[in-house]
């Protein structure tokens, strides 16, 4: 009665269901441990065209520390910039990602997008965050992001930017709270197990926060990232850790984890900020700029040597022109050198030499002629 077909489909089933198993019990366990071990856990934030591969090495590389042969510090998650779910094709992003380096500026939407999703291992738990307005571009991108390896998956109901808002994305979801919804349950069926969760403000042109929260609670993401402003308000106010507050207490009893967004620069104000608010985790964003040492709490950026900040300004931008030169523009490396370059005597004009540079050797030469 049992032949050998029946054992054969049998085992590969039982495989398979325990692969599931180990995945949801690996994932479960990433925003699970986090949420019990350490509070609050810190987050780095996702910021498009800032937040690339180059600077996430480069940031995960100098705000480590090994303490009692333990590792330490670092962002306990990191974001990758914003995908758009509509922009590709599956089988074009597989075949670029497997390609590696294919040279030259890239020449689809698919391999454009595709150079947010490079990662380094040293990065994990890594978070790839999408965002859309159909529910079906969703599980699409959520089955091939599992694919590639990612530890979650991230839905981003906050941008501003009229161009997404337009296509029914980023902040808009805020308006069309049963589509957000459909969108989670949409992405999970996609995801395989990888936990997902969504990152939003707390409305779009008012507080929202007493009908947009529970509506999102209810479709039981792994993680709620909010930042304390409404889309309105962009970042021109300060951040209402007030109401992030609130959103705490709404989700007492679920098992979303809640991190906070907003206004924090330094570990010191982010565990402030989570005494007081009651959040699991803080997520941190513009106070990157120029401090990869920021989530290692054995370094101050400011006590650091200059020859030691400009180092790693070097490192980092031969890490951009190894990754992304031949595919993204070098002007993006630029943007970062005046958050590098300040606070210390000549810098001025240091700053506007280096911005007048093309490549990693013109870094060079100047900064061997500065120090
Ligand atoms: C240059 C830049 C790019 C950003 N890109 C994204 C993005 O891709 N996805 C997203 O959810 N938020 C994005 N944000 C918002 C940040 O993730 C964060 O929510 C915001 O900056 C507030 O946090 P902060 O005060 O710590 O900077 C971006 C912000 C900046 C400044």
């Amino acid at each position: 009665m049992f032949g050998e077909k029946f054992w054969r489909a049998n085992l590969s089933t039982n495989t398979y269901l325990i692969n599931i198993a180990y995945t949801l019990m690996k994932h479960n366990n990433f925003w699970g441990k986090l949420k019990n071990n350490k509070k609050p856990f810190f987050c780095l934030a996702p910021m498009a065209d800032v937040t690339d591969a180059p600077f996430r090495q480069i940031i995960a590389k100098y705000s480590k520390f090994t303490r009692n042969g333990e590792d330490r510090g670092g962002p306990d998650v990191t974001w990758t910039e914003m995908v758009s779910c509509d922009g590709f094709v599956r089988k074009d992003l597989l075949a670029y990602r497997k390609q590696g380096d294919v040279g030259g500026f890239p020449q689809t939407v698919q391999e454009r997008l595709a150079l947010s999703f490079i990662y380094d291992e040293i990065e994990r738990p890594i978070v790839a965050q999408v965002f859309g307005g159909d529910p079906k571009t969703f599980y699409e991108t959520a089955v091939y992001l599992s694919e590639l390896g990612f530890d979650g998956i991230d839905i981003n109901m906050g941008c501003p930017d009229h161009g997404i808002n337009k296509q029914n994305a980023g902040a808009n979801l805020i308006k069309s709270p049963e589509l957000a919804k459909e969108i989670i349950k949409a992405t999970k069926e996609g995801a395989g197990g990888i936990p997902v969760s969504v990152k939003t403000r707390i409305g779009y042109n008012k507080n929202e926060i007493d009908t947009w929260i529970p509506n999102l609670l209810e479709a039981e993401p792994a993680a709620l990232t909010i930042h304390g402003r409404t889309r309105k308000e962009m970042s021109k106010v300060p951040a209402h850790w007030d109401q992030i507050a609130k959103c705490v207490e709404m989700a007492k009893g679920s098992n979303t984890v809640i991190i906070g967004n907003g206004d924090v620069k330094s570990l010191e104000e982010g565990r402030q900020r989570a005494e007081e608010s009651g959040v699991d985790g803080i997520m941190i964003g513009r106070g990157i700029f120029g401090n990869p040492w920021l989530f290692n709490d054995k370094i101050k950026k400011e006590e650091l040597p200059i020859k030691e900040v400009l180092k790693v300004l070097l490192e980092h931008t031969r890490l951009f022109e190894k990754i992304l030169g031949s595919k993204k523009p070098f002007v993006l490396m630029r943007k970062h050198f005046g958050s590098y370059v300040t606070g210390f005597e000549g810098a001025k004009e240091l700053r506007m030499k280096l911005m007048e540079t093309e490549s990693a050797d013109d870094v060079d030469n100047i900064i061997s002629q500065f120090l």
